[in-house]
């Protein structure tokens, strides 16, 4: 599986599954030192991380529950416009310790928002696992405990991640190959 075209542009492999999958077993190794007496509840933010969740909570041994939310934007009547808020947490959060699980952290809008809510729901601690990290694009403060795989500033594709819908069940991870389509 070397290269692939989607939506008529050319993503060439970048990740492949066997490293994806070493990575994640780094992660659920800290995970299951780190919260071994917890007993945390895993929250996975759909669509992108379906992937990551299932493949991380099968290494995953120690006592938890798994659960997915999904943040949905729509214009507010406030100033403010772009109100997003979270769908799915019907679970109880308070005092919990909450892992939530992201595809990939990119400006870190997604998880700061979702810290908010959770917070306001009265989790007592909250970490963040993902399976790809962009520092260069990052510009937030939020610490971010566990990640697989720091990537580049480019775009990815497969293993969850969609170029517009297109990609998410892919086992390897694909860059767009700009050289590609700047020769069209
Ligand atoms: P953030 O809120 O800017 O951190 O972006 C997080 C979300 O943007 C991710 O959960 C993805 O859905 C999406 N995203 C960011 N970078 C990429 C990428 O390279 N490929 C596909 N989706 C991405
Ligand atoms: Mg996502």
């Amino acid at each position: 599986m070397g290269n692939i075209v989607l939506h008529g542009h050319k993503f060439k492999i970048k990740i492949s599954a066997s490293e994806i999958q070493k990575a994640i077993g780094d992660v659920a190794r800290q995970i299951n030192a780190d919260l071994k007496d917890k007993k945390p509840l895993f929250l996975a933010v759909l669509n992108g991380s379906f992937m990551f969740a299932a493949d991380l909570m099968k290494k995953v041994h120690i006592d938890c529950e798994i659960s997915f939310i999904k943040l949905a934007s729509y214009n507010g009547t406030s100033s403010t416009g772009k109100i997003t808020e979270l769908i799915g947490i019907n679970e109880q959060i308070n005092g919990r310790t909450v892992v939530i699980i992201e595809d990939i952290v990119d400006t870190g809008n997604t998880i700061e928002n979702i810290t908010v809510q959770l917070k306001e729901h009265g989790a007592a601690e909250i970490k963040i696992a993902t399976l790809l990290f962009k520092p260069e694009a990052y510009t937030k403060s939020l610490p971010i405990e566990y990640t697989a795989i720091v990537v580049p500033n480019d775009f990815l594709v497969g293993y969850g991640l969609d170029y517009n819908g297109l990609g998410r069940n892919l086992a390897d991870i694909y860059v767009l190959d700009y050289i590609a389509d700047e020769k069209k």
